[in-house]
């Protein structure tokens, strides 16, 4: 079995000390506030100058906590005065918001940091920031700061409601500002918030993990578990739905330890049920669940929640217990099927979906198989699969792998073809049926047809007209396939 050690005491008593200082002053807050001033009166400068305004290009990679970050930087910059632009080229401040769970998705942002530098020779004005998970990373930082000097501004996650305090030292000084200090990471309240989507919305619960798993960043890029005060989030989603959003979809990277470091005893499940009482508010949706915390609780708040949409994802990420003791996910493949059996049976309609890795260094041949013999027990309606990417930091970076490149390959497809049959099987089950759909507008392959989500999340295409988009509508399905659905307005 791999061994490793569980961040030893630093951990403990960094977690002691997050306990503490939870929120961000609001005196600090205020602090910022005047930042974002000064940026407004810079901009306003800009705009008496070229009699328009600066404008910001945003591009998030990476995950759903990550476009909510995006959105609240797109708040802040909002209030500083910027407009924006889905054109770098014509920008005069780019904000890359970066991941770090795999290795490609950072050569994805050096791709385009390099694109970055020709238009910049162009408009030497532009500001450029990167920020997010990937460069919180000592060597990553490091490393852009010394091949890559057009980058200006540099923060982490955890300094994310600095922004406008940092983008102006930028702008005043003139070598590259850093900010990747690896606080405590308290929650910064009240940071203006600029959503892509007018009926629904993500809203974060909780920052941060502390799971450790051998294979990830995440914790070492954004921090402990942390999560916000009830009141505040009920708040949020008040206000959403006052303003029309009527799905909301709850984000922490382990929702199932919400509420373990408030003061009071409230759990995720107590939260869904108050979420389930806001008027206004039709669906709601959760991720990620940790199978190692997931249970009865909320499975009853699921079911007794008629808001909840019949839909689970349960990163399984290995069929195999060996590997799963070797992850550090702390379940077994046993007790994994016995909670989605619970589940399954207590949520009629309930659809499932997972994360998988393959390819994680002590994954056998006979591993892998127990992971396609799972997928074939629970009988996902998705999966996300990952080929296994070896992250600097971790305690499974320093393993060989013990299956070739070329093997993990060939697993990879092997299992990509299970799930297809399984993902298009319980598809072709939704045929003749009728559905109710959250129509989100044109789809962006086909403008004569709308798409839109089942409470199950299946994406479902039906001609129709884009003033529909936002509305809830029954849809016939008359087709399946292997990654959505196909139907007519009944
Ligand atoms: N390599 C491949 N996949 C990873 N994930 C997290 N870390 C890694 C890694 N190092 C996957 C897990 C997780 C999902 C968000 O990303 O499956 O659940
Ligand atoms: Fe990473 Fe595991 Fe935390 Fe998920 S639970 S973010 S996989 S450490």
């Amino acid at each position: 079995m791999l061994e490793y050690t569980l961040q030893g005491n630093s951990f403990e008593r960094r977690f002691q000390e997050n306990l503490m200082a939870k929120y961000i002053e609001e005196s600090e807050l205020l602090r910022i506030g005047e930042y974002t001033k000064l940026l407004k009166k810079q901009n306003e400068i800009f705009e008496s100058e070229y009699s328009r305004l600066p404008r910001a290009y945003l591009e998030t990679h990476g995950c759903q906590q990550n476009e909510n970050d995006t959105e609240r930087i797109r708040g802040m910059l909002f209030e500083a005065g910027y407009d924006f632009t889905d054109d770098p080229a014509k920008s005069d401040l780019v904000v890359f918001n970066t991941c770090a769970v795999r290795e490609n998705a950072e050569d994805k942002v050096f791709g385009r940091i390099g694109i970055l530098k020709h238009i910049k020779e162009r408009r030497p004005h532009m500001m450029i920031a990167l920020c997010g998970c990937m460069v919180q990373q000592k060597h990553i930082a490091e490393r852009i700061q010394k091949v890559h000097e057009h980058i200006d501004l540099i923060f982490g996650p955890q300094a994310l409601y600095r922004m406008p305090e940092l983008l102006y030292n930028a702008y005043k000084s003139r070598k590259a500002v850093v900010d990747i200090e690896d606080s405590v990471g308290a929650i910064a309240e009240d940071i203006p918030v600029l959503r892509d989507a007018a009926h629904k919305a993500w809203v974060s619960v909780m920052y941060g993990c502390n799971n450790f798993c051998t294979y990830c960043i995440v914790p070492y890029v954004r921090g402990r578990e942390r999560s916000r005060r009830p009141e505040k989030i009920i708040e949020e989603i008040k206000e959403l739905a006052k303003d029309g959003v009527s799905e909301i979809t709850l984000l922490g990277q382990n929702v199932n330890s919400y509420g373990l470091d408030l003061d009071e005893e409230k759990d995720f499940a107590d939260l869904i049920r108050r979420v389930n009482e806001v008027d206004g508010i039709k669906r709601i949706r959760f991720m990620t669940s940790h199978p190692k915390d997931f249970g009865d609780r909320l499975i009853d708040a699921m079911a007794e929640s008629e808001k909840v949409c019949p839909q689970l994802h349960l990163p399984l990420q290995s069929g195999s217990d060996r590997v799963l003791a070797d992850m550090n996910r702390k379940y077994t493949s046993a007790e994994y099927l016995k909670k989605l059996e619970k589940a399954k049976k207590r949520i009629p309609n309930l659809a499932l979906s997972t994360d998988i890795i393959v390819g994680f260094p002590t994954e056998r041949q006979e591993d892998f198989e127990d992971t396609l013999e799972m997928l074939k027990k629970a009988e996902y309606d998705s999966i996300f699969s990952f080929i296994y990417s070896r992250r600097e930091g971790t305690p499974a970076a320093k393993l060989e792998s013990v299956l070739s490149e070329e093997k993990i390959h060939e697993n990879f497809n092997r299992m990509l073809e299970v799930q297809n049959e399984i993902s298009l099987r319980k598809n072709k089950a939704y045929v003749g049926k009728v559905v109710t759909v959250l129509i989100d507008g044109i789809s962006k392959t086909d403008d004569k047809m709308l798409t839109g989500r089942t409470d199950t999340a299946k994406i479902v295409n039906f001609p129709g007209s884009a003033e529909l988009a936002g509305s809830y509508r029954k849809v016939r399905i008359t087709d399946a396939r292997t990654w959505s659905l196909y139907g007519e307005l009944v």
